[in-house]
């Protein structure tokens, strides 16, 4: 297969259309492709068994030249590597993790369903009331907006102004997101930094004054007997923002797509609520948000016969592993009671989402409410998407949404 045939573009997963369509061609005619681009290329795999393997061995396949192709937080010679979780390797990325892993407990994950439920049931109100309106701007936010309202003791407005922010840093070549004069560099770059000053800020308070809280658990830290530095602070801070800001809302718009586009299984769902824990696994695999991660081989290997050397950059296609026959019958079918369900939504192994517990209760949140409350959605426009290289992210997702009886 050459090149030219498949344009896995580093720049738009919609380049060629539907992606999907690409990863399953992927994975039947080249499970290791090599996507050639002007800065230098990088290897696709695209089968569930190959992912896996990579995931799991972080002594070869190292992260410290970050997990995104040519984005942000991304070279050995950022300040990030090693500093932040989802750019370091062990040993240093265990000690890390051990503390930022705290802040996702169950105590806060309690106070922040708190958040979510109250700013969901509100937008939910208001969209109910007005027949519809756009799913992705109007309710989607309000997810993470919860979360982050706990994870750092800010008000929601302040949750909504971060959460501008990370989409500029993630979006940075969105023009939706961006002004269209200003280079890319430029906009990551600012983005960054605004979000640095939020951080610095709230670390000066909570210096001052703890509170129950991601960063007065990371001031309380001790590794070795050793504070964390400042800049680790700041960076696993960032790090949680932008994971928690930037994936379960744009979940949450992919479900409402996917519900309207499988009228069975959303059906199927509404007659039977005890599918609600199948049916979140299944829209995680389903929706993949989090389309793939980078590695970097640190010694040269073979993959399926494949010699490739060492520094080179891999891309794992989560999006495409869990849509592989090989690990799930059906892969391409929709199935609200599908188990087992051992998807790579979040990755696995030492780097796998440390966010899942908020994800999963911001989305089992999100849809129970949808059962609760009977809502039923249908579109009432196009569908607008993200220009990302990594999120299959909706930016507005026009509906109208009717309310059955329950
Ligand atoms: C549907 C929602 C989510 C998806 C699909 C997702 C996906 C992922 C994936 C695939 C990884 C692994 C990266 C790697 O192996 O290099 C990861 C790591 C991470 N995620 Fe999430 N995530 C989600 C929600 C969240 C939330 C809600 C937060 C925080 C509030 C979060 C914070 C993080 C952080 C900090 C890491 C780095 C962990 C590490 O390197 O040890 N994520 N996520």
């Amino acid at each position: 297969m050459s090149t030219a045939v498949v344009d896995l573009d580093d720049l738009d997963l919609y380049t060629s259309g539907d992606p999907h369509a690409v990863w399953a061609r992927l994975r039947r005619e080249a499970p290791v492709y090599f996507n050639d681009t002007p800065n230098g290329g990088y290897w696709a795999l695209t089968r569930y068994a190959d992912v896996n393997a990579v995931y799991v061995d972080p002594a070869t396949y190292s992260s410290k030249n970050g997990t995104v192709l040519g984005g942000s937080y991304r070279s050995d010679r950022d300040t990030a590597s090693g500093q932040m979780l989802i750019c370091s390797d062990p040993p240093a990325h265990r000690q890390l993790r051990q503390h930022v892993h705290q802040a996702f407990g169950q105590r806060m994950m309690d106070v922040a369903a708190g958040y979510v439920a109250d700013y969901l049931g509100a937008a939910l109100d208001r969209m109910t009331a007005d027949g519809g309106g756009d799913f992705a701007t109007d309710i989607a936010p309000q997810l993470p907006a919860g979360l982050l309202a706990a994870m750092f003791t800010i008000g929601h407005a302040d949750a909504l102004h971060l959460l501008r922010l990370t989409r500029t840093m993630i979006g940075f070549r969105d023009p939706e997101y961006t002004a269209p004069e200003a280079p890319e560099a430029m906009i990551l770059a600012g983005a960054q930094v605004e979000i640095f000053d939020f951080m610095t800020d709230l670390l000066a308070a909570r210096r001052r004054e703890p509170a129950d809280d991601l960063i007065s658990i990371l001031l309380a830290a001790r590794t070795n007997g050793r504070p964390l530095t400042d800049s680790q602070i700041l960076y696993n801070a960032l790090n949680v923002a932008v994971g928690g800001d930037e994936t379960t809302p744009f979940t949450a718009s992919a479900i409402v797509e996917t519900l309207m586009a499988h009228e069975r299984e959303a059906s199927r769902l509404h007659a039977d609520h005890a599918l609600l824990g199948t049916a979140v696994d299944e829209f995680f695999r389903w929706t993949s948000t989090n389309a793939y991660v980078c590695r970097t081989t640190t010694r040269e290997v073979e993959i399926r016969g494949v010699p490739i050397p060492a520094g080179a950059t891999l891309t794992l296609w989560n999006a495409s592993a869990n849509r592989d026959e090989d690990e799930f019958p059906h892969a391409d079918r929709l199935d609200v009671g599908r188990t087992p369900n051992h998807h790579l939504a979040f990755g696995v192994a030492n780097h796998r989402c440390v966010g899942m517990p908020a994800a999963r209760m911001e989305i089992t949140l999100l849809v129970r409410e949808f059962l609760r409350r009977g809502l039923r959605f249908a579109p009432a426009g196009p569908v607008e998407r993200l220009r990302s290289n990594f999120m299959l992210g909706i930016r507005h997702l026009p509906v109208t949404v009717s309310q059955s009886e329950v």
